[in-house]
């Protein structure tokens, strides 16, 4: 997520807005700026990069004023480029942009036609266009904002100024968080805490819909119809290390519970219900991968079991054959690539060095490559044909949590997709897909809510020495990302198991000191495993069930179950990955293990 300042005051904003910017550096960024009122004009410096190249050019070309904005930007719509870094600016307006505007190119497209050039590639630079022209009718500086955002559709925390309004910043609020900081005689804005914590604690926390006119000495917060709204005025009693993990004691936790917002943020746009069709990119479509006579899936660790599940997903909806390959293997098993085949990596930062080489090595035999990444214009990105990029923002947990259920929200996209292009399904089945993935995030947060339940089962699992997981069909590679979570952040060993080969030797494992986590949500194969467990149960296991709420009959054999809705069963790895998540988080909190920075590990492996 990009982090915004703003500030209005009588001292000179620039180290102000610089010093804030620092603060939000930990949400990772690839460009920052700062723009600011001065002599009837608005001044912008820019820089690509980390903050210091911003601060190294305001040593050679400085500027003051007491009002003004900063961003650091993490691309989502353009890539990393000092022209599109925020603030982006128009006329007599700048402004700053966290989230996601959907109906962008739409408006972009009536703007041009109305004579409007554009000189970036984002969607915020749209925003600045569109306000310009309603203050052109009005000159009204709030009222021209609240006007250009009633035409726009999407997600954003915005701060704009206006050369006309010196002493006035306007803030909106849609979907991204956004703060007003009141202190003595100056007020501030701000996407988090950590910005301005250490200039107040009084914090007004905007709503959606809310517009605030912000001055030295007054905070004015309307409706988009310009009604006036009451907000209360909070005393904050964070330290600056809980303000950057918004109050979780891990960013590993507050990952987790980020992860419905940001499968919402993944699906925006891209979902089209009504026609049962899904809208991706244009250089995604023009590969035509659902054309090719195989796909091939590469990836390393969480995104290997995305890749897993992309493999189930695309040939039980698609019907177009797909192989995986953990990359470090591909790379040296002399894999078969033709130009007939479609070559998809999978990684959440984009720098990963097994993953790279086999996607270079599928570039050099002509197959088409397509990405799925988080970091915009990382090393993968940039050799791919084409990029599905996930909107997990910066994941700074080494343990992937928002990266793999973002990856499993756009490989599920992909398959239905595919499957539509292929006419493999009818637009009535993707309509009932589509909507059922719609009601996702609302049944993620409903199970983040059993939280606590999970901590009190894991207070039971501490003198285990090793767990089995077991999962079938789409919830196999759950139960192998399960294991993996547990693993890499409490120590203990795990593996994981398809529920059915569990008499092809792991039942020798079983006794009452073995868990057994099993996925079994109701779905085709679930008389399968019930018979699964019941070997388990009658060698003294003990299991832990991920079950279907209300699934008496196989709640009675678990020693601790954790219910998922009944729900479609392109659902389920959404709802029960996040149980394995949450227990191997409670395991390690527990232990008093270093939860964001496990031993041995590296958030990105960039060596073979
Ligand atoms: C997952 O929790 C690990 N941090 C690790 O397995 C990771 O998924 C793997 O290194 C791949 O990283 P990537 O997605 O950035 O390519």
């Amino acid at each position: 997520m990009c982090g915004i300042i703003g500030y209005v005051g009588p001292r000179d904003s620039v180290p102000i807005l610089l010093s804030g910017l620092s603060r939000l550096a930990y949400r990772g960024y690839d460009s920052a700026g700062i723009a600011v009122c001065h002599e009837g004009d608005i001044d912008c410096r820019r820089a690509h990069g980390k903050l210091e190249n911003l601060i190294e050019r305001l040593k050679h070309d400085p500027m003051r004023g007491r009002t003004g904005i900063g961003h650091t930007r993490w691309a989502t719509h353009g890539r990393p480029s000092e022209s599109n870094a925020h603030p982006q600016r128009f006329g007599k307006f700048a402004i700053v942009h966290n989230g996601i505007i959907e109906n962008f190119l739409d408006l972009r497209e009536e703007l041009r036609a109305h004579g409007h050039e554009f000189v970036s590639e984002t969607d915020t630079e749209i925003v600045a266009h569109l306000i310009s022209d309603c203050y052109d009718a009005t000159h009204d500086f709030a009222g021209a904002v609240r006007m250009a955002l009633r035409r726009v559709r999407g997600s954003y925390a915005i701060v704009a100024l206006c050369s006309d309004f010196p002493d006035e910043l306007v803030a909106a609020r849609n979907q991204c968080p956004l703060l007003v900081a009141v202190g003595e005689g100056e007020n501030f804005a701000a996407s988090d805490l950590a910005a301005v914590l250490a200039h107040s604690r009084q914090a007004i926390f905007l709503e959606d819909g809310d517009i605030a006119q912000i001055r030295a000495s007054s905070v004015v917060i309307t409706d988009l119809s310009g009604e006036h709204v009451e907000r209360k005025i909070q005393s904050i009693e964070w330290d600056i290390s809980a303000a950057e993990k918004q109050g979780y004691p891990h960013y590993m936790l507050k990952e987790i519970h980020e992860q419905p917002q940001k499968i919402t943020d993944t699906f925006r746009g891209r979902m089209l219900e009504a026609e049962g069709e899904v809208n991706l990119d244009e250089n995604i479509e023009k590969l035509h991968l659902e054309t090719c006579r195989r796909l091939q899936i590469v990836a390393c660790g969480t995104s290997y079991h995305a890749a897993l599940l992309g493999k189930y997903l695309i040939e039980q909806y698609a019907r177009i054959p797909v192989d995986v390959d953990v990359a470090s293997e591909y790379r040296y098993r002399q894999p078969i690539i033709t130009p007939d085949d479609g070559f998809i990596a999978i990684s959440q930062s984009g720098e990963t060095a097994d993953t790279y080489a086999c996607l270079k090595l599928a570039r050099q035999h002509g197959a088409k490559i397509l990405a799925i990444c988080n970091v915009m214009d990382s090393s993968i990105p940039r050799a791919a044909d084409a990029t599905f990029y996930t909107r997990a923002d910066p994941e700074i947990g080494v343990a992937s949590t928002k990266a793999f259920t973002t990856q499993l929200a756009s490989l599920t996209l992909l398959a239905i997709h595919f499957a539509r292009r292929k006419n493999a399904i009818d637009v009535a089945t993707a309509q009932r897909l589509l909507r059922a993935l719609r009601a996702v995030p609302q049944q993620m947060e409903r199970v983040l809510e059993q939280s606590d339940h999970v901590r009190a089962c894991a207070q039971k699992l501490l003198r285990a020495n090793s767990f089995l997981f077991l999962g079938r069909n789409l919830h196999y590679p759950i139960a192998l990302e399960g294991a993996l979570k547990l693993k890499e952040i409490t120590y203990i060993h795990a593996e994981a198991y398809p529920s059915g080969e569990m008499k092809h030797g792991p039942i020798a494992l079983i006794d009452d000191r073995l868990p057994v986590i099993v996925i079994a949500p109701k779905n085709p194969t679930y008389e399968k495993t019930l018979s699964n467990l019941q070997e388990v149960k009658a060698r003294g296991g003990r299991i832990i069930g991920i079950v279907t709420q209300d699934d008496d009959r196989l709640t009675r054999v678990c020693e601790s179950a954790f219910p998922i809705e009944d729900c479609e069963e392109i659902v389920q790895p959404f709802l029960s990955v996040l149980y394995l998540q949450l227990l191997a988080y409670h395991l390690a909190d527990l232990l008093g293990n270093d939860i964001d920075q496990p031993r041995n590990l590296a958030k990105s492996v960039t060596v073979e």
